[in-house]
């Protein structure tokens, strides 16, 4: 094997990025997008009963590491899922390399980077035990969860990829008040309960992935019941939020993503129970799939905002000359 020498390695390092880059910013933004797919496509897996697709991991059969076509189209879709895989490990791949050269100066950001990468072989063990346990409906529901956590720290990366290594290094007091800081974090508890019921509903319900998966035994009226409640409180504490952030001062950014979250939370809202009622159609339990991975980013990215320094979202609308007033006069609260 032969291995870069130490003058081609540097010079290969001294193109990778110096700063924050449009390629560190979109690498990261490519970092949360594609963890949302793979939700969606795992959804498609388990909605058209491909689960057992590949019957074997990691090779697809015993015999054959892809799918074959007398496996037809649950192969196909199944096969296809585990190869999403390797996109998403290419852009973790490219994310940790742009960072290289920042690796000291944003250790925020590189260490986000490695907690990502780490996420896919996490992911692409569960999704083997799921596979090996036969779609256990509890195995299925922590694969959906981690890929939640992956939401949650991808969507830090991008609001952290926007900082320069000052801002980043800034300790002044939060962007949010208290108060709104507060709800902020009840509201993300109270997402985490609704999503871990949401798991627990499926696993009771008719999408097992495969027509002979076991299901949890659970009664499924009451589950999704005991589902919603948890709703009904997300759903006033946003609205809290809502009224937080327009009678305050709040900066532009934070109000911005506390409408997104309550635009994300009513129509998620919305689609669950339009489900619920027309007895789980895919098209809609997909796209509650696909609600379920935005309101965990607006969510995150709403409690990031507020948590976050006064100087680094104020630097930023500074940058982008959306601000002319002391800061002072700007984040009153
Ligand atoms: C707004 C907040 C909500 C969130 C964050 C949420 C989240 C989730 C999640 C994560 C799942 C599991 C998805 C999976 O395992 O693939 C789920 C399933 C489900 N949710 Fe919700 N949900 C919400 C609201 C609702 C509401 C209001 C209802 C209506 C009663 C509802 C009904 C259901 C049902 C019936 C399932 C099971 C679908 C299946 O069998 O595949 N959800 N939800």
């Amino acid at each position: 094997m032969t291995h870069p020498s130490p003058t081609g390695w540097r010079r290969f390092t001294a193109k990778l990025p110096h700063t924050n880059s449009r390629l560190v910013r979109g690498l990261a933004l490519a970092s949360l997008v594609s963890q949302i797919m793979i939700v969606i496509t795992g959804g498609a897996v388990r909605l058209t009963a491909s689960g057992l697709g590949c019957p074997e991991w990691p090779r697809c059969t015993a015999t054959s590491i892809v799918n074959t076509p007398e496996m037809g189209i649950h192969g196909v879709i199944e096969f296809g899922n585990r190869l999403l895989t390797f996109v998403l490990t290419a852009i973790a791949i490219a994310m940790l390399v742009s960072l290289w050269n920042l690796r000291k100066e944003r250790k925020d950001l590189f260490r986000l980077a490695i907690a990502l990468a780490a996420g896919i072989p996490a992911q692409a063990i569960l999704g083997g035990i799921t596979v090996l346990t036969q779609l256990n409906p509890w195995v299925v529901g922590w694969h959906f969860i981690v890929s939640m956590v992956l939401i949650v720290l991808a969507t830090v990366l991008v609001n952290r990829a926007r900082l320069s290594t000052e801002q980043a290094a800034t300790s002044a007091a939060p962007l949010g008040s208290r108060l709104l800081r507060q709800i902020l974090i009840a509201a993300s508890v109270l997402t985490t309960i609704t999503v871990m019921l949401g798991v627990v509903v499926t696993g009771s319900g008719p999408h097992a992935g495969d027509a002979g998966a076991a299901r949890n035994n659970l009664d499924p009226d009451l589950m999704t019941r005991i589902h919603a409640a948890p709703v009904y409180l997300l759903v006033l504490t946003v609205a809290v939020a809502l009224v937080l952030v327009y009678s305050g001062s709040a900066a532009k950014r934070l109000r911005k993503s506390v409408v997104i979250l309550a635009a994300v939370v009513l129509s998620q809202g919305a689609v669950g129970y339009l489900q619920h009622f027309l007895h789980l159609p895919v098209a809609l339990v997909a796209l509650h799939m696909l609600g379920a991975s935005l309101l965990t980013a607006a969510m995150a990215n709403s409690l990031y905002l507020a948590t976050s320094r006064k100087e680094e979202a104020t630097a930023r609308q500074e940058a982008s000359g959306a601000i002319h007033q002391p800061a002072g006069l700007r984040n009153g609260r």
